[in-house]
């Protein structure tokens, strides 16, 4: 059975996060800083507009997990801080709704060339990739758990999924699950 859950994507920009969430998941289940952005100013990519953006994506997420709607957030969370905090609305009401971590493991160079492609409103400077990537290859090495969540999986370049533990029974029909690879962890 599939049951709703929160699925966190982390990575640094160029990973591959949209494009992973907008073919696993429906558009409506979409949140993220971007979408936000867009709808406050009209550019994803305008950092001015940022704070307006988190002031109604929290609300947003925590109403979702109140209704145990399936939520994917797509921001980049290279922060444990935003982890904790995307945590948090989900653990706010008795009975929460599950939690994945999914974390990407495209290579800084890969980033970094696909940010460069992007139009120029959506790109990020190169110190800001690399230093989330060491971030992220610090904390959430593969087969090390992100705190706090139910299930933790990791991504590649080529949006291949792998799990280190066995899948939970809720998360057994998750389409992003199906033909994940299974390694032990070293
Ligand atoms: N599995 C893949 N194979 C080939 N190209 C990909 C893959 N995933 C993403 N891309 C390409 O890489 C670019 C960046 O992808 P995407 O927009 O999904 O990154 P992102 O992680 O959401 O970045 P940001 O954090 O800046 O929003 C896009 O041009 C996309 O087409
Ligand atoms: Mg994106």
């Amino acid at each position: 059975m599939n049951i709703s859950s929160l699925n966190v994507l982390i990575g640094p920009p160029g990973c591959g996060k949209s494009t992973f969430a907008r073919r696993h998941f429906y558009s409506e289940d979409i949140v993220s800083l971007d979408i936000e952005r867009e709808r406050i100013c009209g550019d994803p990519g305008n950092q001015r507009a940022t704070e307006y953006a988190v002031s109604i994506m929290h609300p947003l997420l925590a109403g979702r997990c109140a209704f145990r709607r399936t939520t994917v957030l797509d921001n980049t969370s290279a922060k444990r801080v935003d982890r904790l905090s995307a945590l948090a609305a989900a653990k706010q009401h008795p009975n929460p709704i599950p939690t994945v971590a999914i974390v990407f493991t495209t290579p800084l160079d890969v980033c970094v060339v696909r940010n460069a492609e992007r139009p120029a409103n959506r790109r990020v400077p190169r110190e800001k990739i690399e230093e989330m990537r060491e971030t992220i290859d610090r904390d959430l090495p593969p087969g090390v758990p992100a705190d706090g969540f139910n299930f933790t999986c990791w991504v590649d370049v080529d949006g291949r999924v792998t799990v280190y533990d066995p899948i939970p029974e809720v998360f057994a029909g998750a389409s992003w699950l199906r033909g994940a690879r299974t390694e032990v962890r070293s």
